[in-house]
């Protein structure tokens, strides 16, 4: 399409690699996915990367497969940022002034900016910010503050942090691809903005994406991204307890994971195995019971570290690779006392086939596309004042003028939130 938005994103996960083509339609009214594409993704074990020349190697694989479905030629990425070494800070911060004065938006990049000062540790970068229980001059909890007046202004700041080294480590394994890094977008939030609708996000919801090496959690109250951790514990966890307990090669007990998760009436089974061997079905589901009680107690200590233990009004949604497997979604659901229910990301014109393993891609395309069609709107709107101007300059604004101008199309100046609601 002519003038179209054409972004390509990219999910480097532990197990397999995603990327995603989207396209904004010239005018920000549309919004397709022209392909979607996974390869294995090797070189990146743990969320460490091993081997940046494999790892590498994968991404190319995927970019290639991207330009011969597409013809287009891939030479940036909106990259996503995963990984354990995510931290989530929150302080309260305090402007105080000499005099009365309007709060402006210069204040609130300050309250920003001071907090970031204070919570920043070394080789971190911030990747998410929000602020919440804003108030001026020790009244109630407002909004917005800004325009109000007052002689001080606090809110609690909440910043999630990325490890420097991490995100410079997998921008080089990109690059050694021969691709540029456009931008970077915590996976987590990603996830979140591509399965979440506003309702979840006020009523109170921890989202949880369980991939391959990593779960993620990250929890909404009140409309407020409030906090976000990770954990490395993912389906390569169950498929190595399985190795380990059973004495069984690595293949076997994928073997195993894959069957069970094909195998949903089973009680009784037994898995041949090497050396004549077999294990049944209920051995077998023990050992991911265990493993999944670990992910539980994650879960629920992440909810108290949060504060917010009780208020989580919508409970806890599922996402990822690994809760395909029904063992790892009855296990955390009959152990956690919250509702829980699993989670696909939003249907998007061009994404038939939407799985929960598409969740932080989508939601990168998501994150990045809303920006587009912001630019898009500001755009837009700088040009009809310019025009408005310059009608009332010419005293062109009379009735018969106006019918010879170009009408602007009302509808194209809707709010993101039904921007985007075009989709879900
Ligand atoms: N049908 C299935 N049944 C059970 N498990 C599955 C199924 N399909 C995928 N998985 C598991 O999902 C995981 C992959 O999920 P996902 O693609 O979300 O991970 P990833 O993004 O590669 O990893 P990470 O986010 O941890 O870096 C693997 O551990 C795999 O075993
Ligand atoms: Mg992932």
């Amino acid at each position: 399409m002519e003038d179209s938005i054409i972004k390509f994103i990219l999910d480097v996960g532990n197990s397999k690699i995603k990327m995603l083509a989207g396209e904004l339609s010239n005018y920000g009214e549309k919004l397709r996915v022209l392909k979607y594409i996974e390869v294995p993704s090797r070189g990146i074990r743990k969320n460490v990367i091993e081997n940046q020349i494999y790892l590498s190697e994968s991404i190319a694989d995927a970019v290639k497969e991207m330009e011969a479905a597409t013809g287009l030629e891939v030479k940036k990425v909106i990259l996503g940022i995963g990984g354990t070494n995510i931290y989530s800070r929150t302080k309260n911060i305090k402007l105080t002034f000499d005099e009365e004065k309007v709060i402006t938006n210069d204040h609130i990049t300050e309250l920003f900016l001071t907090a970031e000062k204070e919570l920043k540790q070394k080789a971190e970068q911030v990747l998410e910010s929000e602020m919440y229980n804003i108030r001026v001059n020790n009244s109630g909890i407002v909004k917005n503050p800004v325009g109000l007046t007052g002689r001080e202004l606090q809110a609690d700041v909440h910043l999630i942090f990325v490890n420097e080294n991490e995100v410079e480590e997998l921008t080089e394994a990109v690059n050694r691809a021969k691709l540029e890094v456009d931008s970077i977008v915590l996976n987590p939030y990603a996830s979140a903005k591509a399965t979440l609708m506003e309702e979840d996000k006020t009523m109170g919801v921890a989202l949880i994406d369980i991939g391959e090496g990593t779960t993620d959690i990250i929890i909404y109250k009140n409309n407020k991204l409030i906090y976000a951790k990770s954990l490395p514990l993912g389906g390569m966890h169950y498929v190595s307890d399985l190795e380990y307990i059973f004495s069984i090669p690595k293949s076997e007990a994928q073997e195993i994971i894959r069957q069970i998760s094909e195998s949903k009436d089973k009680k009784e089974f037994n898995f041949p195995v090497s050396g004549n061997k077999y294990i049944s079905i209920g051995n077998v589901r023990k050992v991911i019971d265990a493993r999944t009680g670990d992910l539980v107690t994650f879960i629920k200590k992440a909810i108290e570290e949060s504060g917010f233990t009780g208020y989580l009004g919508k409970g806890i949604y599922l996402t990822g690779g690994a809760t395909k497997l029904d063992e790892i979604f009855e296990g955390v659901k009959s152990n956690l006392g919250y509702s829980v229910k699993r989670v696909l990301p939003v249907q998007l014109a061009g994404l038939e086939d939407v799985r929960p393993e598409m969740s932080a891609a989508v939601g990168i395309l998501l994150e990045v596309m809303e920006k587009e069609y912001n630019n898009l709107e500001k755009e837009r709107k700088k040009k009809e004042e310019q025009e408005n101007l310059l009608k009332t300059s010419m005293k062109l604004n009379d009735d018969k003028t106006e019918e010879k101008q170009p009408k602007v199309k009302k509808e194209r100046f809707k709010s993101v939130k039904e921007w985007l609601s075009n989709f879900i």
